[in-house]
This record gives C-alpha cells, sequence and structure tokens, in this order.
C-alpha cells in the first residue's frame, strides 16, 4: 500500500496540511475517509457533484483530462460556479504525481 499527502482546504476556509490519501482511493473516497462533508451522493458515478472541487494548477494538470460526462456535471453546477481548475473528485484516481495536491472543497 502506498500513500501520498495533500493540502485540504475545508468549507470553512480551514487548511489540513499532511491528509493522507492512500492508493486504493478516489480523490472523493480520501476525502470521505478523513471525514470531510462530502456526500457522493451517486456513489462516485459522475452524475451528482456533491464531490466537486478545485484543485491548484499544477495538480490540475497532473490529474489529467476531463471526460464528457464529468463536464457535462460541471456545467450544470447550481450551488457552485465551476473554475477553470473545477472537478469531480470521484473521477480523479490515485497518482503518485499528486503528491501536494492543495484540494479546496466546493460548495457543491
Ligand atoms: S460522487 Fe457524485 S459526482 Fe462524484
Amino acid at each position: 500500500m502506498s500513500s501520498i499527502q495533500i493540502t485540504v482546504i475545508d468549507r470553512e476556509g480551514v487548511r489540513t496540511p499532511d491528509v493522507e490519501w492512500e492508493d486504493d482511493e478516489s480523490l472523493m473516497e480520501c476525502l470521505v475517509r478523513n471525514s470531510y462533508p462530502i456526500l457522493a451522493t451517486c456513489g462516485g458515478n459522475a452524475s451528482c457533484s456533491t464531490c466537486h472541487s478545485y484543485l491548484d494548477e499544477i495538480s490540475f494538470e497532473t490529474a489529467g483530462e476531463i471526460d464528457e460526462d464529468e463536464a457535462d456535471v460541471l456545467d450544470s453546477l447550481t450551488e457552485a460556479e465551476r473554475e477553470p481548475t473545477s472537478r469531480l473528485t470521484c473521477q480523479i484516481p490515485w497518482d503518485e504525481d499528486l503528491e501536494g495536491a492543495v484540494v479546496r472543497i466546493g460548495p457543491f
């Protein structure tokens, strides 16, 4: 089992460094396991948007392409603006190159 460490900024703006992300988890699963208030009502199927978060720019590039389903959901966000680095965290698999990523949890 491998893991990397990321920084998470919660909806109140509290920044927590050294959050452990294990290699068998999506980013959404990591956030849920670490007790962040991510509802993930669709179970990680890119259809509910409750796992929406913002990445730092470098990590956004590292995390790879956004597929059509995810893009459709991001375009229809209601609680938050889609920003250039918006992602559905359920669609981001573990990648050791994401070590040090900064993830700001979106209002949905
Ligand atoms: S968990 Fe529903 S879109 Fe990610």
